[in-house]
């Protein structure tokens, strides 16, 4: 080490200067080199993932039960762990392409994905019923603006766009089973060029998202917690930066719960100029997600949102053609301590509900 330069803790990150780390990434940079997030699943690569399917079915164990030694891939496993270690000490995403979608049933193919997610730790319970793969489906249940006491549809559950957020977990991920009509494209942001760029045009507002704010629970409060949580959204632990940014679950927190949770002028004017620099197509990529691909993020450097979607309109008898992703979620090893995680990010094991057990349904359930 040189003379006079401290040690660094976690990434470096001192809140208020800027970050110098992997995944401050700009969108020009990674165009230019698709290398570095992109990869297409070889021959090899799919003849293991099917084996590995047949294998963990002939097990007989329940898809949220299976581990590595269940799904052996001898050579995709070790790359699966590389693209992950890019994912969360790296870039922040990685984007594979191939996966066989259309040579297994909803069964195999829900194993397959558990299976493949293995590889990037623990799979993650994402809503009080403890689904571990959730499907990413327009059900038409509608989302009411103020959300009273009781309506709980998620965006997911709709064709609305999405405002620009993090999931829960250290790393997101999604895989395309049909496309849709029109629109839905996922787009993606780097959370630490985002604040960099916050930090140059207004430092002011990173102060703001360094307080606190009310978080609304969405009625997934387990018996006696507050319907709401209290926290920043940007925090600086032991090194390590974490920018939780939603300005919906605020901006609902407001609507229930009233003045205790009342947002200032300022605090919208923060939210206002995140989502700006977001939209900044140097802040984001654009992705049309097709039948077989997959993409993977860390919550920790990412945001993430999609636009709205059409479906095809449904033919009598017909196949059902809405578009339809599959969602993972995990926390890989050799993350971030615990004692690092912003405390606005309870959710880091996912979304964990007394009584819920570990559920892969094979369709989208209200
Ligand atoms: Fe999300």
């Amino acid at each position: 080490m040189a003379v006079g330069v401290a040690e660094q803790k976690g990434e470096g990150a001192v809140l208020g200067k800027p970050l110098n780390t992997p995944a401050a990434w700009k969108a020009p940079d990674v165009l230019a080199a698709p290398q570095r997030w992109q990869y297409e699943f070889t021959d090899q690569d799919i003849e293991e993932l099917l084996a590995a399917t047949k294998h963990a079915l002939a097990t007989g164990k329940p898809v949220p039960e299976l581990t590595t030694a269940d799904f052996p891939l001898p050579t995709l496993g070790p790359k699966l762990r590389e693209i992950v270690r890019n994912v969360t000490h790296g870039l922040g995403f990685h984007l594979l392409r191939g996966f066989p979608v259309d040579r297994l049933s909803r069964h195999e193919v829900v194993t397959a994905y558990f299976g493949l997610g293995t590889y990037w730790g623990p799979t993650l319970p994402q809503n009080a019923k403890g689904h571990v793969v959730g499907h990413i489906k327009n059900l038409r249940v509608g989302i009411d603006d103020t959300l009273p006491d009781g309506v709980t549809a998620r965006v997911y559950q709709t064709n609305l766009a999405q405002p620009w957020h993090v999931d829960a977990g250290d790393t997101v991920s999604l895989l395309c089973l049909k496309a849709g009509q029109e629109g839905g494209l996922s787009r993606w942001a780097s959370s630490h060029s985002v604040y960099n760029e916050l930090l140059r045009r207004r430092p002011n507002l990173v102060e703001v998202l360094a307080q606190d704010f009310y978080w609304d629970r969405r009625g997934e409060e387990n018996p006696g917690e507050e319907p709401w949580w209290k926290a920043p959204m940007i925090t600086v632990r032991d090194g390590w930066f974490h920018f939780n940014f939603s300005d919906l679950v605020p901006k609902q927190a407001e609507a229930r719960f009233g003045d205790i949770a009342k947002l200032s002028p300022l605090q919208l004017e923060a939210f206002a100029e995140v989502n700006c620099i977001c939209e900044h197509p140097d802040f984001h990529l654009s992705y049309q997600l097709q039948p077989g691909d997959i993409q993977i993020l860390s919550n920790f450097s990412q945001f993430h949102t999609r636009t709205s979607f059409t479906d095809p309109e449904p033919e009598e008898g017909g196949e059902d053609n809405r578009r339809h992703l599959l969602r993972i979620w995990n926390l890989p090893e050799g993350g971030r301590p615990d004692s690092a995680i912003n405390p606005g990010f309870p959710t880091r094991r996912g979304i964990i509900r007394a009584g819920a057990k570990p559920y892969a349904p094979l369709e989208a359930e209200e």
